[in-house]
């Protein structure tokens, strides 16, 4: 079974991705750290010509079995996967790893946001996460105050709004709801609400389809 999950930043697809992985015992991929990857790759060279080469060529040399999601998850660094991630031949480097991934033996969880569009459009199970843009703030910001970090709320609500309009705006992204994804917000939800209610989504699509 592949389910796949979308959603814009700190939408907390990751947690919840994990959480279904868990449940249905699925491999996870978050799709994100590969961006953040590549972007971290390329710090510094934002404003310079070669910024695109640069990323181009971090994308192809990507090593996908050490990403550290601990030195990948800061605001910075995620900025800098926005602004990476709108280089389609960025994407197409990373694109075969992804739907490799996907299309192992007995499947996986893939997190991202074209996943259900790109990545897996075959996947049996979309999920597209919502979360009022105030409360993805706020629960970022405890997830990086979790890990030590000193959180600006301020600048980090300007940070989530503008990779999100940058996201959006991507004309190599695929970064909205596939006509088949099933929508959940979790703005009023915990994070054991939330998977409940997705667990209920992947068990009810594969019920109907008779092979769960
Ligand atoms: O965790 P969060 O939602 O904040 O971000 P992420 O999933 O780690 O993704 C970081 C950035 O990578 C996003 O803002 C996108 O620009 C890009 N990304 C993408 O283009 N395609 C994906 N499948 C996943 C992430």
């Amino acid at each position: 079974m592949i389910i796949a999950v979308d959603g814009p930043a700190a939408s907390g697809k990751g947690t919840l991705a994990a959480g279904l992985a868990r449940h249905y015992g699925l491999p996870q991929l978050d799709t994100g750290l590969l961006y953040r990857a590549v972007g971290r790759a390329v710090a510094g060279l934002e404003d310079t010509p070669g910024f695109e080469a640069a990323a181009i060529a971090a994308a192809r040399s990507i090593d996908t079995g050490h990403l550290d999601p601990l030195a990948l998850s800061t605001a910075e660094v995620g900025v800098l996967a926005s602004k990476v991630a709108v280089i389609a031949e960025v994407r197409a480097a990373l694109f075969d790893f992804q739907r490799q991934f996907a299309l192992q033996p007995g499947g996986a969880v893939l997190d991202g946001r074209d996943i259900g569009t790109k990545i897996a459009p075959d996947a049996d199970v979309k999920l597209f996460i919502q979360a009022d843009s105030k409360s993805r703030m706020e629960r970022r910001a405890r997830q990086l105050e979790g890990r030590g970090v000193v959180v600006d709320r301020y600048a980090l609500y300007h940070q989530i709004e503008q990779r999100d309009a940058r996201d959006m705006a991507n004309p190599n992204g695929g970064f909205y709801p596939a006509a088949d994804a099933h929508l959940l917000d979790t703005t009023l939800l915990d994070i054991e609400a939330a998977l409940r209610a997705a667990v209920a989504i992947v068990d009810g699509v594969m019920a109907r389809k008779g092979q769960h």
